[in-house]
This record gives C-alpha cells, sequence and structure tokens, in this order.
C-alpha cells in the first residue's frame, strides 16, 4: 500500500485531482489495492481556513507519505497587492524546501495526435522529445531578500552541491535518453552561472558518451522556438527553468496536458506544470491530463511500471480519440473534466482485459 498526500489547492486544483483519484482507483480493480490517500491544505484554501499557506499538519502529512499529488496553487485575489504578507505560493515553494525536491522533471514531448494544435509550423515539431531539468530549492527563489519601498533584491545563490546533484541527475537522464545535456544559464553575465559551467564540466567527465552543450537563457528561450527537436535533457536554475517551461509547453499544444515530478532523497511531489486557471473554477471543463501524466509520473516512482504503463496507453487512447477538454478538442463539442476522467476509465477497463490475458500467458 503506498500513502499518497493530496493536495488539491486553489482554483481548478480539486477537479483535477478528483478526476486523478477516480482514475487511480480504476487502476486499482487491474493491479489490486494500491493506494491509501490523504487529503491536506496548501495555499490560499489554506490561508482562508488557517492563516497559514502550509499549516504544520500538511507538513506531517506529506513527510509521512510516499508520494504527494498537487492540483495547483494560487488565487487572482493575492495576485496585485504586492503589500500583502503572506500569499498562497510560499506555501509551495516551502513544501518544495522542506520535502527537498531539487530535481524537478518537467518532460515535454508532441503527441502526433495533437501536432496540429501547436503554434508552431508541422517542420518544426519533428523529433521534438525533451525534458527540463529545473533545480527546485535553490537560486533566486530562495536567496536573501530585501523589500523596502526604496530599494528590493532578490539573492540568486547556488552552492557547489546544488549544482552537482540536479547536474547528475540530468546526465543520468540523458545516459537513457538521446544522450545530449544542454546546461541554460547567463554565464556572460552571472558569477552564479559560471559556478554552474564549472561544476557542470566536472560532472560532464564522467559521462564520456553523453554530448554536452551550452546555451545562454535568451538564445535557450529563442531556440526552444526554432528548433526545439534539437534538445533531449535542458539542465537550468530554478528562475530561469520556470520560464522556459511554460515556454516550451506551449509548443505542444496545450500547457493542459503538462506534468512535472519533483524529487529528492524522500517522498516526490507530483503536480501538473500549469496553473490554478481560477476562470475556470467549478466549472468542470479544466484539463486533467497534465495531473494525471502527472499521477503516471509517481507511478513510474514508486516503481509500478504495470500500471504506469498501462495509464499511458490510456491516455494517448483518449488524446488521439479526441475524448478530450475544450482546450484540445479539433471540433467544436468537447468533454468535461469528469468525462474525461470517466472516459480514461473506460479505457482502462478495456486495455484490463489485455493486461490479464498477457499476465495469464507469460505465467
Ligand atoms: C511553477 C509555478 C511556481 C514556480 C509558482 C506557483 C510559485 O510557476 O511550478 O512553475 O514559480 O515555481
Ligand atoms: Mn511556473
Amino acid at each position: 500500500m503506498k500513502k499518497i498526500t493530496l493536495l488539491k489547492g486553489d482554483g481548478i486544483g480539486p477537479e483535477i485531482i478528483d478526476a486523478t483519484v477516480q482514475v487511480l482507483k480504476k487502476l486499482e480493480t487491474v493491479f489490486g489495492p494500491s493506494f491509501e490517500f490523504q487529503e491536506a491544505l496548501i495555499g490560499a484554501i489554506a490561508i482562508d481556513k488557517t492563516g497559514n499557506p502550509l499549516p504544520d499538519e500538511t507538513i506531517e502529512m506529506c513527510k509521512n507519505s510516499d508520494a504527494v499529488l498537487m492540483g495547483a496553487i494560487g488565487d487572482p485575489s493575492y495576485d496585485n497587492r504586492p503589500d500583502i504578507k503572506v500569499r498562497p505560493e510560499q506555501g509551495l515553494l516551502k513544501l518544495r524546501k522542506t520535502l527537498g525536491v531539487f530535481t524537478n522533471i518537467r518532460p515535454m514531448k508532441i503527441y502526433d495526435s495533437l501536432k496540429e494544435l501547436s503554434i508552431l509550423k508541422a517542420d518544426r515539431l519533428k523529433n521534438v522529445d525533451m525534458v527540463i531539468y529545473r533545480e527546485l530549492t535553490g537560486g533566486i527563489y530562495f536567496g536573501d531578500k530585501v523589500e523596502g519601498d526604496i530599494e528590493a533584491s532578490d539573492l540568486c545563490k547556488y552552492e557547489k552541491y546544488e549544482i552537482e546533484r540536479i547536474c547528475k541527475q540530468a546526465f543520468h537522464a540523458a545516459s537513457k535518453r538521446r544522450k545530449k545535456v544542454t546546461l541554460v544559464d547567463k554565464a556572460n553575465v552571472l558569477a552564479s552561472s559560471r559556478l554552474w559551467r564549472k561544476v557542470f564540466q566536472n560532472i560532464a567527465k564522467d559521462f564520456p558518451d553523453i554530448e554536452v552543450s551550452y546555451l545562454f537563457v535568451d538564445n535557450a528561450a529563442m531556440q526552444l522556438v526554432l528548433n526545439p527537436g534539437q534538445f533531449d535533457v535542458m539542465v537550468t536554475s530554478n528562475m530561469f527553468g520556470d520560464i522556459l517551461s511554460d515556454l516550451g509547453s506551449v509548443i505542444g499544444g496545450s500547457i493542459g496536458i503538462l506534468p512535472s515530478a519533483s524529487k529528492g532523497n524522500g517522498p516526490g511531489l507530483f503536480e501538473p506544470v500549469h496553473g490554478s486557471y481560477p476562470q475556470a473554477k467549478n466549472k468542470n471543463i479544466a484539463n486533467p491530463i497534465g495531473t494525471v501524466l502527472s499521477a503516471k509520473m509517481m507511478l513510474d516512482d514508486l516503481e509500478m511500471n504495470d500500471a504506469a504503463a498501462l495509464l499511458q496507453s490510456a491516455v494517448e487512447y483518449v488524446l488521439s480519440n479526441n475524448l478530450v477538454t475544450e482546450d484540445l478538442s479539433k471540433t467544436p463539442e468537447s468533454l468535461s473534466t469528469t468525462e474525461v476522467a470517466n472516459e480514461l476509465c473506460k479505457q482502462i477497463e478495456s486495455l484490463k482485459k489485455v493486461h490479464l490475458n498477457y499476465k495469464e500467458v507469460i505465467h
């Protein structure tokens, strides 16, 4: 049994988590009881209920689980109030830091069935299968801050060990993929980026079969749009990774399908790349696929590989049969969040027969 803490959060968070849990429960009918779910508060809803965007109880529950599955965080009532002291996002940042999930993995792959939705022309979409390794618990997000009315600053500080551990993860990932790692930084301007280069180059020596390349972040943004197929693994600091992953997400057609996994030495944190989409809250129109695919990454992490593979096939089936929400639909009709979950469950049910037959054959 794996203990999963669900953090539904704000906006569309509860709807996409509910849809994903429905799908995970369906997987249990194939693979046997596997999950024990528990819920905890984070974000704006946690501030409303407790005054704290990450209550201690949430921290304890997350630490004592095998994985944490999160919906989304953020509420427009906080966005344009620079003076406010307690913000929903602080809950997420503190959670990442407390769990020590320093590696944020954001895969970007273009599904054939979604190619026509991409803003890029078809010839630019060849070979797009990349992953961003974003450092998640250091850099400018967590450096000392001065917050005055006349002067303000955010320190971007990195220590060698922080760069080393994420770069190692990136090289290991590349050795199982297309064997290329690109370091994205701003080493022509920033001292912290020059330390990244030094440390990265040292680690590269241990991976002689990996091809390395370097890009300044401004150029990387341009290359992502001009020729995204050139990349395999991209490794970068916290803020550059944040920005580039939103850019990359547009290439594939919809930010609504992109998953992420954040890993350290304890339980992993799994969440879609998109935000809380407050305009869609309670409308049952949000795309659940980004969260479902984050759950797929969770299953991989928990070494439930058969379940992960079955879930991936079910997702590919709904995508290629236009059983999707309005952001992806190629026709005027589209499905609701819950209908997509139902379709995924139906597909799991039919794949179940194939899976069980297969098991019988090999045993
Ligand atoms: C993300 C988000 C967060 C980040 C926000 C909500 C703090 O944009 O996960 O990409 O900047 O890391
Ligand atoms: Mn972001």
